[in-house]
């Protein structure tokens, strides 16, 4: 079977390789602990489950949820009153708002949605592995922008040569950064919103981990950039904050031309969410700040507890600002991918190698907090065990 051209130029998705990994492993017998994947293990908060249940028994969200083009308008005031509440942002639900099925979703709807074949798209090296797969989907030329540790893990634009600005005709980036663990600052979203105004760049932030700070980080909007509206949108989703990675429900938010280029994509491709998972979302955006207080919480004990394990084998480990990432220096003369591999053949404990997420990347390995304390405390111990000098 010939199968089309362009999947020969995007990568089989890193976590699905991983996966593949972890259960030809687990079926020989060995007790792998994987830190490479950033999925909660929490269960989502029981109010959301039981509010699901709720909606799943009436007959009325069997049918197809698209009464409302852009997903159901409670769920998307419920984002707007949220975006508000928590980013100071203020959003018309009607036309700034659109439901997503995660945010993966709108990363490859806006690609649909605003680019041509051939046009240039940025995104940043390191950066996480779906960008580039959407923009090579819709026939983009994706252009890598480097992130560096001297300069925080945050585009220097200035750095970004003005022929490449030029050509650029959208760019993905976000903070609370995955993979690096960097957070940005109000100064570089409204740089960002007035490099993107100059050359005319269509702006995708994508801003999954928003909630997920630590030490006093402010949450941070790019929307709160003054004219961030007229050159971009936001994405946004529920997974991370409430524990809801498998109930696929995001939104974006912002540019009105560019959230109803998404709706046309979206509104011939998948006929929206089940309204019972959006209703289950209303919920957890009114009701349960208090479960994202908690998460925090075990987070940081996570990393904390992480971040001495890895200085004990001596490893360059610096806290991060956000995400539940760590993103961590392999030792000299090492390469990422062979780095990871040891680890996973010494201590049967599974991390990202950083060179998955764009050549910048090399000489990086990523651990995630989403594993039970339990678990983690057993990965720390084999990493003592094995590592440790
Ligand atoms: C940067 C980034 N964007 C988007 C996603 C996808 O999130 P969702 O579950 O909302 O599709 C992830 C998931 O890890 C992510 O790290």
């Amino acid at each position: 079977m010939q199968t089309a051209e362009r999947l020969s130029r995007i990568e089989p998705y890193l976590f699905m390789t991983l996966r593949q990994k972890i259960a030809k492993a687990r079926a020989n017998g060995v007790d792998v602990i994987s830190l490479a994947i950033g999925d909660p293990v929490e269960p989502t908060p029981a109010k959301v489950v039981e509010d699901l249940c709720r909606a799943a028994g009436d007959p009325a969200n069997h049918r197809y949820p698209t009464d409302e083009e852009k997903g159901m308008l409670a769920f998307r005031k419920a984002v707007a009153k949220w975006y508000k509440e928590r980013y100071r942002v203020e959003l018309e639900a009607a036309t700034e708002v659109l439901g997503l099925i995660g945010s993966k979703e709108g990363v490859h709807h806006f690609c649909l949605g605003m680019v041509n074949p051939g046009d240039v798209v940025l995104m940043t090296d390191p950066g996480y592995p779906a960008y580039k797969a959407s923009i090579v989907i819709a026939g983009g030329v994706p252009q890598a922008v480097p992130l560096a540790e001297e300069n925080r893990f945050l585009i220097d634009f200035s750095e970004i040569p003005t022929e490449t600005s030029r050509a650029a005709k959208a760019i993905f980036l976000n903070y609370p950064n995955n993979p690096t663990g960097a957070v940005a600052t109000r100064e570089f979203f409204a740089e960002l919103a007035a490099w993107a105004g100059e050359f005319d760049v269509a702006v995708c932030h994508d801003n999954p981990y928003s909630e997920i700070v630590f030490d006093g980080q402010e949450r941070l909007s790019f929307l709160e950039a003054p004219g961030a509206k007229e050159v971009g949108i936001e994405l946004n989703s529920l997974s991370k904050p409430f524990n809801m990675t498998g109930w696929r429900i995001g939104m974006a938010m912002g540019n009105r031309d560019i959230i109803a280029a998404m709706s046309k994509v979206k509104s011939n491709t998948d006929s929206g969410i089940f309204n019972a998972v959006q209703f289950a979302g209303i919920k957890a955006l009114e009701d349960c700040g208090d479960n994202i207080d908690g998460m925090l919480a075990v987070y940081d004990r996570r990393r904390r507890m992480l971040l001495r394990t890895l200085s004990a084998c001596g490893l360059d480990a610096k806290a991060p600002r956000g995400t539940f990432y760590l993103w961590v220096g392999v030792p000299d003369g090492t390469k990422s991918a062979e780095f990871a591999e040891e680890i996973f053949d010494q201590a049967a404990v599974v991390v990202a190698a950083g060179s998955a997420y764009g050549p910048h990347g090399e000489g990086f390995i990523r651990f995630s907090l989403t594993v039970s304390d339990e678990r983690l405390e057993e990965a720390c111990r084999r990493l003592r065990d094995n590592f440790g000098s």
